[in-house]
């Protein structure tokens, strides 16, 4: 069994524990954390130590749990200071190595398609749409360290316009759920994302209403992540990229199989009915999403 300590005994750092126990089969021996006030205390019945006690531990890693990436690179600073080797350090947040399990294929299979470009040298920048609080797009930031990532959301939610059309489509699944009763994906910001990004220098964010938020866009694109959730914006995503992307580029479809999310699956179907290329469809072991490939 892998020995840890946590670096970071907040609200972050608090909630990984029992997946991290359950899962990955680590015993975590202490909390660290650069709150003297937090010292002596407990954190899961477990000690929060100063971070100069690490070294009186014995332990395999020391795993940083925090959101902002930023703050994250400052405590490997610290803990680099402290001489802890930087293969012992491990950034929580962006680790695929713990990510929760249920997320595990996807950002894996990112990943590799990550690499698979760079190898393959396939040009083109990559994007996402439908960002909210920017955990999907801090790894695709990550995998994809070479390219400009542009990030499409409102920032604010659905558009009203758009749930509208959804509801009209007259899917229970959906008119019933919790995606056309309740106002969702409206707590987030652009600065809240920006301080996830692994390379912020790389990010080229575009707020408002897609597809209008894109009309000034002229790149090509290798890699896509669609994640809007509803009908309309999905059928834009899919006609606004697949002209813009190379050869062997992948748009890739979050919810296809989503039970309360219909309209994604409805518009990959009416993109297929009108598109004139050979479109190379497959799943991608996630259990949620569709991957298109361009040939
Ligand atoms: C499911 S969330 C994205 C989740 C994110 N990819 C992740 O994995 O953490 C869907 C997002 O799509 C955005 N969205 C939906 N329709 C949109 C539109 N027409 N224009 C811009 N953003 C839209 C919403 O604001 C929301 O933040």
């Amino acid at each position: 069994m892998k020995r840890v300590i946590i670096f970071g005994a907040g609200k972050f750092g608090k909630n990984r524990y029992k997946c991290l126990k359950d899962k990955y089969d680590v015993e975590v021996v202490a909390y660290a954390d650069n709150d003297s006030e937090k010292w002596g205390g407990r954190c899961n019945d477990i000690c929060i130590i100063a971070p100069e006690e690490i070294q009186q531990f014995e332990y395999d890693e020391i795993l940083i749990a925090v959101i902002d990436f930023e703050v994250s690179e400052e405590i490997r600073a610290e803990l680099r200071k402290l001489n802890i080797l930087d293969e012992k350090i491990v950034d929580l947040a962006t680790s695929v190595k713990y990510m929760d399990i249920y997320m595990e294929p996807r950002f894996g299979w990112i990943q590799d398609f990550g690499k698979w470009v760079s190898e393959q040298k396939i040009k083109g920048s990559v994007a996402e749409c439908g960002v909210y609080r920017g955990d999907s797009a801090k790894f695709i930031n990550k995998f994809f360290p070479d390219r400009k990532l542009y990030l499409f959301d409102t920032f604010e939610g659905f558009s009203e316009d758009d749930v509208k059309f959804e509801k009209c489509l007259g899917n229970s699944e959906f008119n019933d759920s919790k995606f056309a009763l309740e106002p969702v994906f409206r707590n987030t910001s652009v600065g809240y994302v920006l301080k996830k990004m692994p390379f912020p220098e790389n990010i080229c964010i575009k707020k408002g209403y897609f597809p209008e938020s894109a009309c000034e866009i002229n790149d090509r694109f290798c890699f896509v992540n669609l994640d809007m959730d509803l009908y309309a914006p999905m059928l834009n995503g899919l006609q606004f990229f697949w002209e813009r992307l190379e050869t062997n580029g992948c748009i890739l479809l979050h919810d296809y199989f989503h039970p309360n999310l219909p309209g994604v699956k409805k518009a990959v179907e009416a993109f297929e009915q009108k598109c004139t290329d050979k479109i190379f469809k497959t799943v991608i072991g996630d259990r949620v999403s569709i991957a298109l490939f361009k040939g």
